[in-house]
């Protein structure tokens, strides 16, 4: 088996690779941004998914890499992980539609709660504490599921129609178009900016690059939030107006 993430904060990737320590130990987890994973997935036939549920849906980076690479899942075996800060319905479900579309066999799906990577609301905002807590369960979680799927039981969590409903009526119809096009609402203070390149470095989509020593910011982002956790100078917002608190995993293990 091998494990392919996406992941803006870091949560999808420790979910997936808990999975894996418990499914075998000898397996790793790629990024779907790493130019080494197509091969890889040539290679074996057992795989496992994660990556962060947006709006009820899917990323669109997600969404675009499963389309462009159509040909790679026919007859592979796939379970499928979803993270997400509060509820999806159908989190899982909805890579497990497009893999099996396009001819894979899926065993099983697993809903993870995880801290909320959007940093710039602060109605999302848990304490430390509590995100630890998040953390370690949805660890143990994973295990245990690793632990099922390896003795044919599989969970099923986000899969089958009653969870494809709960998903649509649960938010997705009401923001299908935040998810459908790559968005160009990314802002990027440059009072604030010192043009130290960190957001250009880390954005998967290269969507951001620097002009006239300032981060200035495309229409190409996938919503991950990788740059605005991570600025220096909390200078970059998406949905709210101001940084709240910069969340990543490494803050909650
Ligand atoms: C743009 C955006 C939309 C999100 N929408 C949802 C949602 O609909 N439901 C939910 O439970 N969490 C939602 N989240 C929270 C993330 O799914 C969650 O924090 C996830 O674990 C982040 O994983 P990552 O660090 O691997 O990117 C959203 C996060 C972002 C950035
Ligand atoms: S990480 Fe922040 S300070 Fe650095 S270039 Fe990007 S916006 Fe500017
Ligand atoms: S601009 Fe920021 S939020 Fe958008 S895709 Fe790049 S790193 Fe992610």
């Amino acid at each position: 088996m091998i494990g392919i993430y996406f992941s803006g904060t870091g949560n999808s990737k420790y979910c997936i690779e808990k999975f894996l320590q418990e499914y075998d130990s000898g397996a790793e987890a790629f990024s779907i941004e790493n130019e080494e994973l197509l091969i890889k997935i040539r290679e074996h036939e057992d795989l496992v998914f994660s990556y962060p549920v947006q709006f009820s849906n899917l990323p669109k980076i997600v969404k675009d890499f499963v389309d462009q690479h159509h040909q790679l899942w026919k007859n592979k075996r796939v379970f499928v992980i979803a993270t997400m800060g509060l509820f999806s319905g159908d989190g899982a479900g909805l890579l497990a539609r497009m893999l099996h579309q396009h001819g894979a066999v899926i065993t099983g799906g697993l809903h993870l709660k995880m801290p909320d990577s959007i940093s710039d609301e602060k109605a999302l905002k848990r304490s430390i504490e509590k995100n630890r807590h998040l953390v370690a369960d949805a660890g143990k979680k994973a295990a245990e599921a690793a632990y099922k799927t390896k003795n044919g039981t599989p969970p099923q969590e986000g899969i089958g129609p009653f969870y494809h409903l709960a998903g649509l009526f649960g938010q997705r119809l009401y923001f299908y178009n935040r998810t459908k096009h790559y968005t160009d609402q990314l802002k990027i203070n440059t009072h604030k900016c010192t043009g130290c390149g960190l957001c250009a470095a880390v954005c998967p989509m290269k969507n951001i690059t620097l002009v006239d020593g300032r981060a200035k910011s495309g229409n190409q982002c996938t919503m991950c939030y990788r740059c605005i956790n991570r600025c220096p100078r909390q200078a970059i917002t998406l949905l709210g107006k101001r940084v709240v608190e910069q969340c990543r995993i490494e803050n909650y293990l």
